[in-house]
């Protein structure tokens, strides 16, 4: 039940501070280490050709580090987009933004619209970066949408149902994350897509995140081709499963 490469990628992108500190320099020397390593990581899953890669940028429990070093990552994020724009929409990326934005300067949120605008269109992959995102914000919003529209009669409490919170999650239109990986040896989801990581493949380095280059990556990739993914299912059902799926192609190819 798993096709060797994942469709959906999603890293929380951990240990920039640390990787400063060992090098005795402050931590926001490792919080631009950590934007070149995540250029790097969009460039090495475009080019195999996976679909949706998100990134942890930014959760809502951030905004309690110091305010120097918050406001030191807000303009990151502004001259990260202004510098990358143009290479993403080069490569026919997708760029989203997900997350509660109301947090953000008008001039971040006018810069994320316009290159949300301007990369509507493309068709390779999709680049999803969580900044102020949460998984429970994610899953309140939902759930916030739903009470609307049972309020105005839309719907009925009946109508609650997986499919219709995954619906009204932000990620909706996207396949849940198959392959999930953090970095830095913390093993923890730290609050990320809670709802959508429930069946994904976990995967956990030490690797701080600044030293994750193309063949940590790869490193990754091999562990994820070794899974089984059962859903559920036995290991035996999937066995019957991948004969069937098998013989229907043979015959097909017949
Ligand atoms: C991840 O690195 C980046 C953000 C959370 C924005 P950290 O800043 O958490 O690095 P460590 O965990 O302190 O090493
Ligand atoms: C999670 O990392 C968020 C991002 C990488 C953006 P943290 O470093 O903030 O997570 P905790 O607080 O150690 O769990
Ligand atoms: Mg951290």
């Amino acid at each position: 039940m798993s096709s060797s490469l994942p469709q959906h990628i999603a890293i929380i992108m951990d240990g920039n501070g640390r990787w400063a500190k060992q090098r005795f320099m402050p931590r926001i020397a490792g919080h631009r280490s950590g934007v070149e390593a995540a250029r790097q990581v969009v460039r090495n899953c475009a080019k195999r050709n996976i679909k949706v890669l998100s990134l942890f940028a930014f959760s809502s429990e951030n905004w309690r580090r110091p305010a120097q070093e918050v406001g030191y990552l807000m303009e990151l994020f502004l001259t990260g987009l202004e510098r990358e724009v143009a290479m993403l929409h080069e490569h026919n990326i997708q760029l989203r933004f997900i997350g509660d934005r109301t947090r953000f300067s008008e001039k971040l949120c006018r810069k994320i619209g316009e290159v949300e605008r301007l990369t509507r269109n493309n068709t390779g992959m999709v680049l999803i970066i969580a900044a102020d995102y949460g998984g429970k914000w994610d899953i309140c919003q939902a759930v916030t949408r739903l009470a609307k529209e049972i309020e105005t009669g839309h719907l009925t409490s009946s109508d609650i149902t997986p499919e219709t919170i995954s619906s009204r999650l932000s990620f909706a239109d996207l396949p849940d994350p198959d392959l999930f990986i953090r970095t830095s040896g913390e093993l923890r989801i730290s609050n990320f897509m809670l709802w959508q990581l429930s069946y994904s493949e976990l995967y956990f380095t030490n690797t701080l995140w600044p030293d994750f280059d193309e063949a940590e990556l790869e490193k990754a990739l091999r562990h994820y081709a070794d899974r089984e993914r059962r859903f559920g299912y036995s290991g035996e059902q999937l066995n019957e499963l991948t004969k069937d799926r098998d013989r229907e192609a043979c015959s097909n190819n017949a």
